[in-house]
């Protein structure tokens, strides 16, 4: 293991399977404005055709766009293929996601998130920057990819000059091809080998324990070669990388040296590249992912795969009215993708969590495309404002359930975007403008005209990045402590913005972040966004203006956003929502946990034992009178 470092980038570029049919492949691209591209993960699709391109002159007419589902997935490749263009990241090859571009005027390869595709599309639908895109990993049916098929499917129409290539890692080719007009199929032989699977007797009680120890098992038992492991989510991720390195501290020098890597969306690049690099002899690599790493990374070098057979999903709650966060099994697509990873440099094993009857018999055969399972408010926000107003007959290749479109017609409603003729109004126009969920640019924008918006934008800002609260399992009680000292009677809103004006008044110091237990990463996250939303007000002459200590207003340009999200005290116990009257409890983690406000507003629900509301705030009854009077 580690061979691969040793060769020359040249050399590991033409030892990847799809080099060998790079004259085939250019052919077939040449000769087809669409073309569906099937192969293994890690035959060199996502970084090797962009370049193919560039050399068979289509940047010469345009730039090349690669669409990603994943942020992290569109930085790394980026990075990668930067390096084997010879050219510094953002050059002639960049990429951009929600709140950073890293492009510029050179940039002739780009890799982007597919939602910033879509948005590119509503500020030019002839998406005329492009001689060409690849809307890759098109099997995951994000919600953007499956809007982006209807819309390039129609520009392809009128844009005879435009090369469309659709990639695929699964068998989904075939209905690919049907949809886009019989394009051929151009497939890629992987080369894998053989993976032994394992189930379990039994279900597992804790998978997360279960995976510990299964590593454990593989680290000091089976031969060499690097392990990888499926969780959920970060918090489940970081989890499981303390609680092994204490169990291989409490190994000492009994055991060879484990190197633990965490992967997940939220990670810094740093410790991103270092997933890359190969365990130095005598050691081991233990790289422990969400999702990420089933198709959208390669991660050379894994001999064995854990499988617990959970992911998290973007469910509607149709119920709620709204989306939450659930853990899901996995389906049995996903669980062949998942140990496939263990074959790609020598015969591999695969550990399933879960029994084979579980397997056989539970799981869906391939996922349910998001599209049919979220929310769409802010899809159908953007196809208004691209001036698609046919909902019902945007020719999508999995329709969403119609009471889903209509639910989400229905709130932009009610928050004043669309008009009783299912118009967008100007309102709607300008909420379209911001890469936010409806709710939240709602409140930006109400925040201008009552007076407030330079706090709204900072809790906009502080909502939208992962948790800011850093609390290690050995000093919990002490950054609980830390926590407590921000913590507003309004709630969790006002808490973040306290947060925020705390690091501000250290001049945005990293070890003020320490001391108070807060993730400097995530701060900073914070400021790129409330920077990206500043230029967007700036753009449309919104005014930035402080309420000062009338944070009154502030709590009601949040109140603007969020009324649908109301809950009322329950005599007996937790709350009650206002829309449904589904009993919901105040997440633990809230400032106002224990302290049962008679009414209050939640950003989110999320479901673990019981449906818990994060990120909470206190309000009084008569604003939802005035703020959403088609509601209440
Ligand atoms: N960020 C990276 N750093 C180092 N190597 C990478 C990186 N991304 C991809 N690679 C290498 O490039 C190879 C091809 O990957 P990729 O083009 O992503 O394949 P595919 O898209 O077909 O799954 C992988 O086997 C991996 O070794
Ligand atoms: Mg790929």
């Amino acid at each position: 293991y580690g061979f691969q470092s040793v060769k020359t980038i040249r050399e590991q570029r033409e030892d990847l399977p799809i080099a060998r049919l790079k004259r085939e492949l250019c052919q077939a691209i040449a000769d087809n404005q669409i073309l569906v591209v099937i192969g293994e993960t890690g035959s060199g699709k996502t970084t090797q055709m962009t370049q193919y391109m560039a050399e068979m002159g289509f940047t010469s007419k345009g730039i090349i766009g690669c669409t990603q589902p994943r942020r992290v997935a569109a930085m790394s490749v980026a990075k990668r293929v930067a390096e084997e263009f010879g050219c510094q990241l953002g050059q002639e090859v960049g990429y951009t996601i929600r709140f950073e571009d890293m492009t510029s005027p050179e940039t002739v390869i780009k890799y982007m998130t597919d939602g910033m595709l879509m948005r590119e599309y509503l500020a030019d639908n002839n998406l005329s920057r492009y001689s060409a895109l690849i809307l890759d990993e098109a099997h995951e049916r994000t919600i953007h990819t499956d809007v982006l098929f209807g819309l390039l499917k129609a520009l392809l129409k009128k844009r005879r000059d435009l090369t469309l290539i659709v990639t695929s890692a699964t068998l989904d080719a075939n209905k690919f091809s049907t949809y886009f007009l019989d394009a051929p199929i151009f497939p890629i032989p992987g080369r894998t080998f053989p993976v032994e699977i394992m189930y379990t007797k039994e279900p597992e009680a804790d998978y997360l324990d279960a995976c510990i120890i299964t590593v454990m098992q593989i680290h000091l038992s089976e031969p060499a070669g690097d392990i990888l492991v499926f969780l959920t989510g970060q918090e489940e991720i970081d989890t499981c990388c303390e609680t092994l390195h204490t169990r291989m501290q409490a190994l000492g020098e009994l055991a060879p040296e484990l190197i633990i890597l965490p992967v997940y969306g939220a990670l810094p690049s740093e410790m991103q590249s270092r997933i890359f690099e190969p365990a130095p002899p005598g050691s081991r690599k233990c790289v422990v992912a969400t999702n990420i790493a089933e198709a959208s990374l390669t991660i050379d070098g894994i001999y064995y795969v854990i499988d617990p057979g959970f992911c998290k999903q973007k469910a509607f709650n149709a119920k709620m009215g709204m989306d939450s966060l659930v853990v899901t099994p996995i389906s049995q697509a996903s669980g062949k993708q998942r140990s496939g990873r263990a074959g790609r440099t020598g015969p591999g094993k695969c550990y399933r969590l879960y029994t084979e009857q579980a397997f056989r018999t539970e799981m869906l055969p391939s996922s349910i495309p998001e599209i049919q399972r979220t929310n769409l408010g802010n899809v159908v926000l953007q196809l208004k404002a691209m001036g698609i107003n046919d909902l019902l007959g945007f020719d999508f290749m999995d329709p969403p359930p119609i009471q889903t479109m209509v639910g989400a017609m229905e709130s932009l409603f009610s928050l004043g975007a669309l008009d009783d003729e299912g118009l967008l109004t100007r309102l709607g126009r300008k909420m379209a403008e911001f890469p936010l969920e409806p709710p939240r640019s709602k409140m930006l924008i109400v925040s201008v005209d009552l007076g407030c918006s330079e706090e709204i934008l900072t809790v906009v800002a502080m909502l939208s990045v992962e948790n800011p609260f850093y609390r290690p399992k050995d000093k919990q009680s002490q950054a609980d402590m830390k926590k407590a000292k921000f913590f507003q009677p309004e709630g969790d809103h006002l808490t973040l913005l306290a947060v925020w004006e705390g690091w501000k008044n250290s001049k945005f110091s990293n070890p003020w972040c320490y001391e108070n237990f807060l993730q400097a990463r995530a701060m900073r996250r914070a400021q790129d966004v409330r920077k990206q939303l500043v230029t967007i007000l700036d753009r449309y002459k919104m005014d930035i203006v402080s309420a000062g200590r009338a944070y009154k207003k502030v709590q009601r340009a949040i109140c603007a956003g969020y009324f649908t999200n109301a809950a009322k005290k329950d005599p007996q116990e937790g709350y009650r929502t206002m829309v449904e009257g589904n009993p919901v409890y105040i997440h633990p983690s809230s400032a106002l946990f224990n302290k049962n406000p008679e009414w209050l507003i939640y950003d989110e629900l999320v479901m673990t034992t019981k449906e818990y509301m994060r990120n909470v705030m206190t309000i009084e009854p008569k604003w939802l009178l005035e703020l959403a009077p088609p509601v209440y």
